[in-house]
């Protein structure tokens, strides 16, 4: 045999691999594949296995080599052992090109860095290694953090993977089902706080200051060290050449703030010529950054803030005179898109098969915006950043598919139907609605 076949089970008859019959055409039975034998030896094979293994992750869990935080750990905590290391295989997140998503936005060079493919689906976990690496380093017995979700999952979990007692505060009512699932699943306390994202962070920050917790939000120096990773991951994934632009959703700043100081050192060291243009985008409700953008930052705003992308809704940006820096240093621009807008973006996201949280999607509702208003021209290299796993906000999913009035322009509705052959029929009959 030199090519795969399907074998039956029962009555050993073979089949074409092409052959549309998931069963046995001639007595019904289960079907197997076989496959040729390959053509090299078994050592060959296990070295041409082992070399697409790159690094090789050993049998005792995750390596920190394995990881694309700590693979770039002369940038991140130099001088760090290995066994001092609190990692599950982050930062291993994929590049993508997706041209209806592209063609949506009006840029046809667009490609999306999904950070929602970290192991806790979001770009947390990058900052959240160092920062429980270092809590165990000086010997931190609890950590503790306020988030609008992602940090917590993160927190919860690495704080779990550490053996460290993890306290979050998250806004009661106002964090999207999955994370707080995760939250509360990986075993860290959660406390569901009357007030809002910037009530959490004033609790959390006086506990740090009064308690003696040690503080994991994004204020935290080592949570931006992994997060500088993103960039280098990118630019290494770009073989070292920045992209024009790269757009990314905007709430407390960290990400902001970490992308300013990696692109700056990434240029200090002669690891790349140029900085690519960032673009920050708010949402609408929720944006006190552009306000002080479009005053030249002539003024520090804070808003009482709402949108429906959870993620960001922040009112009192913590890094803010970092991302400032960030803005100006990279000649980069911040804008908001509506909650209406993120949500279009997101189900063209969604349906090209990628799928992301609301929050991340703003980046690709921005570079629309940014495109049609000639900031961005439309054969520009542009890299938007997908921060978070599009199941981490279900509940914010299923109602804009089932929505009836106005029913949104990507709406995918599910039918139900009796089980019977000739209600099939008729969903056959007709054309899935297409966006
Ligand atoms: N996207 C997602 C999915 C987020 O969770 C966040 C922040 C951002 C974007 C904005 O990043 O704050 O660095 O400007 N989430 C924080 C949290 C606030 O608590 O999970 P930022």
């Amino acid at each position: 045999m030199s090519v795969s076949e399907q074998v039956c089970d029962a009555c050993a008859a073979r089949f074409s691999a092409i052959d549309a019959k998931v069963e046995c055409a001639r007595c019904g039975g289960l079907l197997h594949i076989e496959h040729p034998e390959p053509p090299v030896c078994s050592t060959a094979l296990q070295a041409l296995f082992d070399a697409r293994l790159v690094p090789s992750r050993g049998p005792h869990g995750v390596s920190p080599h394995d990881s694309g935080v700590w693979r770039f750990r002369e940038l991140v905590m130099p001088g760090v052992g290995d066994a001092e290391i609190v990692s599950q295989g982050e930062g291993i997140t994929p590049l993508l090109s997706r041209p209806r998503v592209a063609q949506w936005a009006g840029a046809e060079d667009l490609l999306l860095k999904h950070e929602g493919h970290n192991p806790t689906g979001s770009f947390k976990d990058r900052g959240m290694t160092v920062a429980l690496t270092q809590a165990k380093r000086i010997g931190a017995t609890a950590v503790a953090c306020a988030s609008t979700g992602n940090t917590s999952s993160a927190l919860a979990s690495y704080a779990a993977l550490a053996g460290l007692r993890g306290l979050v505060l998250v806004p009661q009512g106002k964090v999207a089902l999955g994370k707080l699932s995760q939250t509360i699943a990986y075993g860290a306390q959660t406390l569901l706080v009357r007030g809002d994202f910037d009530d959490c962070l004033r609790l959390a920050r006086e506990s740090s200051e009064h308690l003696g917790v040690y503080l994991a939000n994004s204020i935290n120096p080592w949570r931006l060290e992994g997060q500088k990773t993103i960039i280098f991951d990118l630019l290494q994934q770009l073989r070292w050449h920045s992209p024009d632009w790269l757009v990314l959703p905007a709430g407390n700043l960290g990400n902001t703030s970490a992308f300013g100081a990696a692109l700056r050192e990434a240029l200090r060291l002669g690891l790349i010529d140029t900085v690519p243009r960032l673009a920050c985008v708010q949402a609408e409700g929720s944006a006190p950054f552009a306000a002080s953008f479009r005053e030249g930052f002539a003024t520090r705003h804070t808003v009482r803030a709402e949108t429906i992308a959870t993620a960001i809704r922040i009112g009192d940006p913590a890094s803010y005179d970092r991302a400032v820096r960030a803005i100006q240093e990279t000649n980069g621009v911040v804008l908001s898109v509506t909650d209406d807008e993120i949500l279009e973006a997101k189900a063209v996201i969604d349906a090209s098969g990628v799928g992301c949280e609301p929050a991340s999607a703003a980046s690709v509702a921005g570079t629309r915006a940014l495109v049609r208003d000639g900031t961005i021209a439309r054969g520009a290299r542009v890299v938007a950043l997908l921060t978070g796993h599009m199941l981490k906000d279900p509940e914010v999913m299923l109602h804009y598919h089932r929505e009836l009035f106005p029913a949104p322009t990507h709406a995918n509705r599910s039918i139900e139907i009796d089980a019977t052959l000739a209600d099939m029929e008729r969903v056959l009959r007709t054309a899935p609605a297409t966006a």
